[in-house]
C-alpha cells in the first residue's frame, strides 16, 4: 500500500470508528461511493459551511444568499447548455468491462490531455496500446461522451427535470426577484449553499469525487466595464483564506488555470485552487468569469429582460458574472486532512484531529474522574448542562480518563475539564489541552471567561 494509500485508509478508518462519516446503506453491502455524514460529521459540516456563510454572506455587505429548489425548470438547463454540453468521455476495457473516464486513462498512460475529443482519445488508447488500469489488458471500446446530469420526472411535468449539476442555476433565474426585491446595488453577489448531483462515469477517493454533493456558490455581478483583474485576484485570495480558515497549510495550495481551449462551455477564465490531498494536487476551488453568458441564454430562452438599472447614472446593462465556487465535501476533506496528526506518546503513538476551534465538531468536553462516585458525576454534569447552551459540549464518564481522552483527540475536541476531589473542596477543574497535552486548573467562576477567550 502506498504511503497515499495508507493516509486515506487511516482517516477512512477513523472516520467511521469515530462517527464522522459511515459508508452508505453498509447493511445491504454499501452503495457505490455514497457516504452518510455520522454525528461529529454532521457538526463538523455545518461548521464548515458556517464558517463560509459567515465570512462571505454575514460579513459582506455587498452578498445576499438565497436557496433555491434542486429540481428546476428543464427550460433553464438547454438555456444554461448543461443539457448539450455538460458531458464527460467514458471508455470501457471490453475484457474486464470496467468503465473509466477516458481522459484520465490517456492523461495517466502519456501526460496528454485530450478531453473533449473522443476520436482522438480513441485513437491514442488503441494506437500506443495502453493497458487498461484494471486488468492490464488492451481492448478498448470507443471513448463517448457521456451526460452527467441526473433524470428524473415530475407529476404534471412532460419531458425529463434534471437533479441541478450545479448550484449556480437556482441564482441565475432567481437575479431579476433579488434585483427587485433587495435593493441590492452592482457589484453584489448572490450566495448559496445547496446539494448538486452529478452521473460521475467513476467516483472515488473517499469524499472527494462523489455523485450527490454539496456545494458554496456565489455569483457576484459586476460592470461589463470594470476592470475584473484585479477583483479575480482578490477573490483568488479570499478562496484561499478560507481554505487556511479549514486547517489547510499555505504549502498545500497552488492555483491552476486552464487553458483556453479546456474552459468550460460559459467560462472566459478559470483558475482552480488545488489542494495536495494523500493522492495529489486536485481541485478544491474554482473562480470562474462567466461574463454574461448565463443572464444573456436565461433572457434570450425565458422571453425576461435580466438586466440591472442604475437610477444614479439612468444606465441599463447586462452585468458580467464572476463565480467563486466550492465544494462542501471537498472543504470538509481538506479539514480531515489537514487536522489529521500522529504523535509518538510514551504508551504508542497519539492520533489528534488538530481541527481549528472555530470548526471543531465538538468544543469542550466534561468527565467526573470516577464514574462510581456520585458527587463528581453531578458537577461535571452541571458544568456540562451550563455550558451546553452556549458551545457544543460533550460529558463522557466511560472507561479510565486516559481512554476519554484518546477519544477527545481523535474527534478534535479542544478542551477536556475533569472534575476530581479538589475540584469539589476548591471550586475547579482541570482543563487539559488538545494539542499540547498540559493540563492547568481553572477556578469555575473563571471558566467562562476562560473558554470565550480560547474558543
Ligand atoms: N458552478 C460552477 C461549477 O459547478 P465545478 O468546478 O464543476 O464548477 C465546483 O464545481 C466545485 O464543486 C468544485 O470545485 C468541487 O469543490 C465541487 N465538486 C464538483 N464535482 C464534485 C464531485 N463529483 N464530488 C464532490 N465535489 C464536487
Amino acid at each position: 500500500m502506498s504511503k497515499a494509500d495508507d493516509k486515506m485508509q487511516k482517516l477512512v478508518s477513523l472516520c467511521k470508528r469515530r462517527g464522522f462519516i459511515y459508508p452508505a446503506c453498509e447493511i445491504y453491502g454499501g452503495f457505490a461511493n455514497a457516504w452518510s455524514f455520522a454525528p461529529y460529521g454532521v457538526e463538523l459540516r455545518n461548521n464548515v459551511k458556517r464558517l463560509w456563510w459567515k465570512k462571505f454572506v454575514q460579513e459582506r455587505e455587498d452578498i445576499v444568499g438565497i436557496d433555491g429548489p434542486i429540481l428546476l425548470h428543464s427550460k433553464l438547463w438547454e438555456a444554461s447548455g448543461h443539457t448539450s454540453g455538460f458531458n464527460d468521455s467514458m471508455v470501457d476495457c471490453k475484457k474486464c468491462k470496467h468503465r473509466f473516464r477516458a481522459d484520465h486513462v490517456v492523461e495517466d498512460a502519456t501526460g496528454k490531455d485530450l478531453e473533449g475529443q473522443n476520436e482522438e482519445m480513441t485513437k491514442v488508447l488503441r494506437e500506443e496500446k495502453i493497458p487498461c488500469p484494471n486488468c492490464g489488458e488492451c481492448d478498448w471500446t470507443e471513448a463517448r461522451s457521456f451526460n452527467m446530469m441526473f433524470k428524473t420526472e415530475m407529476n404534471g411535468i412532460e419531458g425529463p427535470v434534471y437533479l441541478r449539476p450545479e448550484t449556480a442555476g437556482a441564482i441565475f433565474v432567481d437575479f431579476k426577484n433579488v434585483v427587485d426585491s433587495m435593493r441590492v446595488k452592482v457589484p453584489f453577489g448572490i450566495a448559496q449553499i445547496g446539494k448538486a448531483f452529478r452521473n460521475e462515469i467513476v467516483a472515488g477517493n473517499f469524499i472527494f469525487r462523489i455523485r450527490e454533493f454539496e456545494q458554496m456558490e456565489i455569483e457576484y455581478f459586476i460592470h461589463p466595464k470594470t476592470k475584473w483583474e484585479p477583483l479575480f485576484e482578490e477573490w483568488l485570495d479570499k478562496q484561499e483564506e478560507y481554505a487556511l480558515a479549514l486547517g489547510a497549510d499555505k504549502k498545500n495550495l497552488r492555483r491552476y488555470e486552464h487553458a483556453k481551449e479546456k474552459l468550460s462551455h460559459y467560462s472566459q477564465k478559470t483558475i482552480d485552487i488545488e489542494y495536495k490531498f494523500s493522492f495529489g494536487f486536485k481541485e478544491l476551488f474554482g473562480l470562474a468569469h462567466r461574463g454574461d453568458f448565463d443572464l444573456t441564454q436565461h433572457a434570450k430562452a425565458s422571453g425576461q429582460k435580466l438586466e440591472y438599472f442604475d437610477t444614479v447614472k439612468n444606465e441599463r446593462y447586462v452585468p458580467h458574472v464572476l463565480e467563486p465556487t466550492f465544494g462542501v465535501d471537498r472543504s470538509l476533506l481538506v479539514a480531515l486532512d489537514a487536522a489529521y496528526t500522529e504523535e509518538k506518546v510514551n504508551d504508542g503513538v497519539r492520533i489528534v484531529m488538530k481541527f481549528p476551534v472555530s470548526i471543531a465538531p465538538i468544543k469542550i468536553a466534561f468527565f467526573p474522574l470516577l464514574k462510581n462516585k456520585p458527587e463528581l458525576v453531578a458537577r461535571a454534569k452541571e458544568l456540562y448542562q451550563k455550558f451546553n447552551s452556549q458551545y457544543n459540549c460533550e460529558f463522557d464518564d466511560n472507561g479510565n480518563i486516559g481512554k476519554r481522552y484518546r477519544r477527545q483527540d481523535e474527534i478534535g475536541t479542544p478542551f477536556c475539564a475533569t472534575v476530581d476531589f479538589e475540584s469539589l473542596e476548591n471550586q475547579d477543574v482541570t482543563v487539559r489541552d488538545r494539542d499540547t497535552m498540559k493540563q492547568e486548573r481553572i477556578a469555575i467562576k473563571d471558566l467562562d471567561d476562560y473558554l470565550a477567550k480560547k474558543l
